[in-house]
Formats: structure tokens, C-alpha cells, sequence
């Protein structure tokens, strides 16, 4: 289900996103769960515990992609979670507490240039201001969310309790692959900031505007670009991205007036990142300033570093040894709705090997073995936790 043809981009509250949203309420409700859309668009699945008024025990990711993506970033998590639900049916198990699988609609953040939507809504953590953000297109994201269905002036009460929340996961990184190992425990997942940057200047005559007259925003931006890399070259383990580079008008023979770029700036230490961040932002300023050209800074995240809950992910590590595997534990560079969730429950991360840890990128692959051998290890740790 993609956006585009020829390559998997599924944005949030796009007809492929919508598809997929169908399909996984058809797969919840088939596995026997009774489903939801809540007022963003995320995909809940229920099934009742002996105790129904007990938190839920809440397992998902998300099903939103990133562009050109590949197909297992979120996608496995859910589809993982609702197998677990399928076992425990067939098996006729009834556990203590509800099970909830939750879908969350959007994660990457790539149409709005934010990130964890669906997390933020579902934890109470959404921030109102950000429905006037807008898209490519100039749709906000209040607009978007109204024409999938959802209901903007009701996110607030889209909040829900979860007594844990546990999220299965492709690594994205090499490690695992590395050790030979399948699966993973995840103690930590690094904070990251993304955002925006914009830089006015004066467009012009490539052939006529003398150097000394220029404002030119491009070269500006290109001076930032660099700077990122360097900067997280000179001070591992930060790592620090542009991924997105805007120039306006675009022709080969003028001078650009106005160029964008997006940053994006992580590290497992929150004071490390921060300082990395500002050192950027000293460095975008001197560099309009050198050429005339207004730098604009627009954060669109920050989002702290999060560990992991230490007695949930002892569980986690016995039912991956329950499962047959050695007790792997391993940190998280990339960002997940577990970081989020962690505001308002304790979470465990299970990492599941990804081919050379090519992630973000159609090539992106895991074995079938090991995904059955996450399904597994869920599986008893679900048992484990609400027997
Ligand atoms: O960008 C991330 O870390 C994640 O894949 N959303
Ligand atoms: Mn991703
Ligand atoms: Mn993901």
C-alpha cells in the first residue's frame, strides 16, 4: 500500500495510509480483537482481560513509512503484535489484564515534518499548536487529520492509560547482524531534534550580479550542511543529517533567493545533543550573516533521550532466552513511539535483525525464522506478564 508507484511511501492521511489502516482493523478484528480509530487515525485493537477496569498491557508500532521506504520499519511491530493475539486465541488463553494492539497512524513524521503524531495523541502528549504545521501543499495538519476521518478538537481525549507498552522492532543498525544474533533487548533510545531551516536572500542574474553584490541563500545553507557533518565527524557518537534541501527559483542561471533545509541531530546524552545544536545554530547565524541572507530557525522536536524500563526489560531478556537465544542488549539510535510511551508507562523494545542494518531504504530486509522467533519471544512475554 504506497503512495507512489514503483517504491513504498506511505504518508500519514494519504488513500494508501488509509488502505492500510483498513487492512490492519480487518486483521485486528479477524484475530478476534474488538477495533477503533481514535481521533488521529491510530488503529486500536482490544482484546478483554479478566480484569477489564486493569491498564492494558499495550504492544504496536506504526504503519506510516518514510519515502522510498522499506517495508518492515513499524509495520513488523504491528503485524507481530496482532500474530501474538492470534496465538493466544487458538491457544484459548484469557489473560489478567486487556491486551491492546495499537497502530499508531504516524511516526516518521515526513508530511508534517514533526514526528511520533500518534504516540503524542494517544499519551496525552500532543501539543495543539501544532495543527497549523502545514504540508508540501499547504494543507494543515488540523485540515489532514479532518479529511481522514479523525477529529482535531478531540485529540486531548484520545489519551489513553497503558500499564506498559512494548514494541517489537526491526534494529535498523548492524549489531545484531554483526554478533549473529536474531534478536535484541533495548536499554536506550537516543534523543534527537530535527529542524527546519530557512535562508532568504536576494535572487538574480548568474551572469551579471557581481560576487561582491550577492545574498545568495544556497551558499549559506551549504556552509550549514558541512558544518553538520564535521561537527558530528569531530564529536561521536553524535550523528547529525540534512536530508532535505529546497532551492528557489532552481534554474542554472540564477542565483538562488531562497533555499530550506532540514536537520536532523541525535545523541544518546541530552546535554551533548543539545550543545551540538547550539554550536549548529551560532554557525547558520555567522553564515547568513557573512552574505547578507536572514536565517530563520524553526525546531520542530526535541525529543529527550529514554531508557527503557530496567524490570520490564529483564522480561523481555528472559523471553528472548525462553525463545532459545543468548541475552542481547543493545541501545537505539533510531527513534520509536517506545520514547514517547515511556512518558506515561514503563517500556521494553524488542530489536529483530535486519540485513547489513540497511534501514530507511527499500533494501531494508529481516528473515522469516526470526521474525517467528520475535513472535515467540512476545508471545511468552505477554504470558509471562498477565498470565
Ligand atoms: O527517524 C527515526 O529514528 C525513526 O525511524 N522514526
Ligand atoms: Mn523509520
Ligand atoms: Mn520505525
Amino acid at each position: 500500500m504506497s503512495d507512489e508507484p514503483g517504491r513504498l511511501t506511505r504518508l500519514y492521511g494519504t488513500p494508501a495510509h488509509r488502505a492500510a489502516s483498513e487492512a490492519l482493523a480487518g486483521w485486528m478484528s479477524a484475530a478476534g480483537m474488538s477495533v477503533e480509530r481514535d481521533a488521529v487515525g491510530n488503529v486500536i485493537g482490544r482484546l478483554e482481560g479478566e480484569r477489564p477496569d486493569a491498564p492494558p498491557l499495550m504492544l504496536g508500532s506504526h504503519f506510516d513509512s518514510v519515502r522510498d521506504a522499506g517495508r518492515w520499519d513499524g509495520t513488523l511491530g504491528v503485524l507481530a503484535a496482532i500474530a501474538v493475539v492470534e496465538r493466544l486465541q487458538a491457544a484459548g488463553r484469557h489473560l489478567a489484564v486487556p491486551l491492546e494492539v495499537v497502530a499508531f497512524a504516524d511516526e516518521e513524521g515526513i508530511r508534517f515534518g514533526t514526528a511520533f503524531l500518534g504516540s503524542a495523541v494517544l499519551s496525552g502528549r500532543f501539543d495543539p499548536a501544532e495543527l497549523e504545521r502545514v504540508d508540501a501543499d499547504g494543507v494543515s495538519l488540523g485540515d489532514a487529520i479532518r479529511a481522514y476521518g479523525g477529529d482535531p478538537t478531540s485529540l486531548d481525549a484520545a489519551a489513553r492509560p497503558a500499564g506498559a507498552y512494548v514494541e517489537v522492532h526491526i534494529e535498523q543498525g548492524p549489531s545484531l547482524d554483526e554478533s549473529g544474533v536474531a534478536l535484541g533487548v533495548v536499554t536506550a533510545i537516543a534523543g534527537q531534534t530535527r529542524a527546519v531551516l530557512r535562508f532568504s536572500g536576494a535572487a538574480g542574474h548568474a551572469g551579471t550580479v557581481p560576487m561582491e553584490l550577492r545574498h545568495d541563500p544556497l551558499s549559506a545553507a551549504a556552509e550549514v550542511v558541512l558544518a553538520t557533518e564535521a561537527q558530528a565527524r569531530e564529536t561521536p557518537p553524535l550523528v547529525a543529517t540534512v536530508g532535505r534541501l529546497v532551492v528557489e527559483p532552481g534554474a542554472s542561471n540564477v542565483i538562488p533567493g531562497f533555499a530550506e533545509l532540514s536537520l536532523d541531530v541525535r545523541h544518546p546524552d541530552d546535554a551533548a545533543r543539545a550543545a551540538a545544536v547550539g554550536r549548529l545554530r551560532e554557525r547558520a547565524k555567522h553564515a547568513g550573516h557573512a552574505r547578507g541572507v536572514r536565517v530563520e530557525w524553526e525546531e520542530l522536536l526535541d525529543q529527550p533521550a529514554v531508557a527503557c524500563d530496567a524490570a520490564l526489560s529483564e522480561r523481555m531478556v528472559r523471553a528472548v532466552e525462553g525463545a532459545g537465544l543468548p541475552p542481547m542488549r543493545l541501545a537505539s539510535g533510531a527513534g520509536h513511539d517506545a520514547a514517547v510511551m515511556a512518558a506515561i508507562a514503563p517500556v521494553a523494545l524488542l530489536f529483530v535483525r535486519c540485513a547489513g542494518g540497511v534501514s530507511h531504504h527499500p533494501d531494508e530486509s529481516v528473515a522469516a525464522a526470526d521474525v517467528a522467533l520475535a513472535v515467540d519471544a512476545l508471545a511468552r512475554f505477554v504470558e509471562d506478564f498477565a498470565p
